[in-house]
């Protein structure tokens, strides 16, 4: 709790000084080459001229984000509803260009490069929304500085970097920068790009910094019929009320993810004994919403798995499914009572607690099987951060769970 209120003054400190001094921020902001300008959008609509002159292009509205005066910065920050896609993904819906065009962005932890497809596409795959054509914004610009982001499973975007307005909820990041990708290949589904949310001197994280102070929070929904959040700035920290959090620990592999220190794993009332050995691959765990299962290192799934299959002796077990090797087959028996619950314990004695939902994957009605599985890398997936408030604050980098708000 005491941490809790240094973090929360630390925000009230923050903002105060942010706005004490919004005038010396402003002359860094301009030397800045992705210093943002954000307004308040308010609704417009053409029916009613009262709410239009109030609205984001109305004289008043340029003339305070040409002055960046203080009345025209939002307190607090966007909310986006987050939408499961198939069993891997979550999709966001944000807006680019003026006048906006809402895209459905795929959500990504593990990437700091948000891009969608522009025209002239040519080599993009088929949407069913028209691709971004950046010919139809009055506030777009391009550049020459080509790129091309790359991702694990060899999907990649190439293009421009160029910037536009970007809209999130009711906040205009104006001049975003970001990849206008003229090719694509791989597996990204439906949708028109993908939201990078990892951490870099581009990311969205940093060109927000003077508006979302680098605090954001979401929440997975834990079902394809529920849905999420993804939560940015004050209103962050006020939806997902922050507990002490985790370090945050800088990628060892330079590329832009979260890593944290898995020091420990509970499941029922015991304790996994880490080897020291073992403790240092734990000491780079990755928290990914790309990775649907988390994935151990071979020795501690190992223990794992004899822990769990003795707490559940006395059942059927069942065929391996693919990537999932200990299954049970509780047909008749009541799920919740028979299997344990587990707690992932990280460095600064924060605890993630796993119900008996997010220990096995149900493949049938009556089918589970421990929702673990080993690999090289140790991450924390998101099967497992479903309903849990993950919010991350770059600033103190520290990311921390609290109980989940977005469940059914
Ligand atoms: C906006 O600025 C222009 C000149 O820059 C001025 O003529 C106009 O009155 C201003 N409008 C408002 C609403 O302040
Ligand atoms: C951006 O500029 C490059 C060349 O500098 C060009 O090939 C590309 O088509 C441009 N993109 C857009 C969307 O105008
Ligand atoms: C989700 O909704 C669909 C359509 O309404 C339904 O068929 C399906 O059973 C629901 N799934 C869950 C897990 O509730
Ligand atoms: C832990 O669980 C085992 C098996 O259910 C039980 O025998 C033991 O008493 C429990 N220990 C504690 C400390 O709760
Ligand atoms: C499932 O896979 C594990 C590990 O590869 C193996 O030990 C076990 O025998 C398999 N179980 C079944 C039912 O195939």
């Amino acid at each position: 709790m005491g941490r809790f209120l240094a973090n929360f003054c630390r925000l009230l400190c923050f903002c105060f000084l942010f706005f004490s001094f919004v005038s010396g921020a402003r002359e860094l902001a301009d030397d800045r080459q992705h210093a943002m300008e954000m307004r308040p959008l308010m609704p417009t609509s053409k029916s009613t001229p009262l709410i239009t002159n109030q609205g984001p292009g109305s004289q008043l509205a340029q003339n305070q984000s040409k002055d960046r005066s203080l009345v025209s910065l939002p307190f607090g920050g966007p909310k986006l509803s987050l939408q499961p896609i198939g069993a891997d993904n979550y999709v966001v819906t944000v807006g680019f260009g003026t006048p906006k065009r809402d895209l459905t962005l795929m959500f990504d932890t593990g990437s700091a490069t948000t891009w969608i497809q522009c025209k002239p596409c040519i080599n993009c795959y088929e949407l069913e929304e028209p691709i971004f054509d950046p010919s139809q914004s009055s506030t777009f610009s391009n550049s020459s500085e080509q790129y091309t982001q790359k991702y694990h499973d060899k999907s990649y975007a190439s293009g421009y970097f160029a910037h536009d307005a970007l809209t999130m909820d009711t906040y205009e990041v104006k001049d975003f920068e970001f990849l206008c990708a003229h090719n694509t290949g791989g597996f990204f589904g439906e949708v028109a790009g993908l939201l990078g949310i990892g951490l870099s001197d581009n990311s969205l994280i940093s060109q927000t910094f003077l508006n979302f102070l680098q605090l954001f929070c979401y929440c997975l929904p834990p079902t394809e019929n529920s849905s999420g959040f993804l939560v940015f700035g004050i209103t962050a920290a006020t939806t997902c009320l922050p507990q002490f959090g985790t370090p945050l620990i800088s990628d060892p592999d330079g590329y832009n993810r979260y890593f944290v220190n898995l020091v420990g794993i509970t499941i029922g009332n015991k304790t996994l004994q880490i080897s020291s050995n073992d403790a240092s691959s734990l000491r780079n765990t990755i928290i990914d919403s790309g990775t649907r299962i988390s994935r151990l290192p071979p020795s501690v799934y190992s223990e794992l798995r004899s822990s769990f299959n003795k707490l559940m002796s006395k059942y059927p077990v069942a065929p391996n499914s693919s990537l999932l090797d200990t299954c049970y087959n509780l047909q008749g028996y009541d799920q919740s009572s028979i299997i344990p619950s587990m707690i992932l314990h990280f460095d600064n004695s924060v605890e993630l607690n796993l119900d008996h939902n997010s220990v096995v994957l149900s493949e049938t009605d009556y089918k589970v099987c421990l929702a673990f599985a080993e690999d090289t890398e140790t991450i924390i997936g998101s099967y497992q951060q479903r309903n849990v408030n993950v919010l991350y604050d770059i600033v103190d980098k520290t990311v921390g769970f609290s109980a989940g708000s977005c469940g059914n």
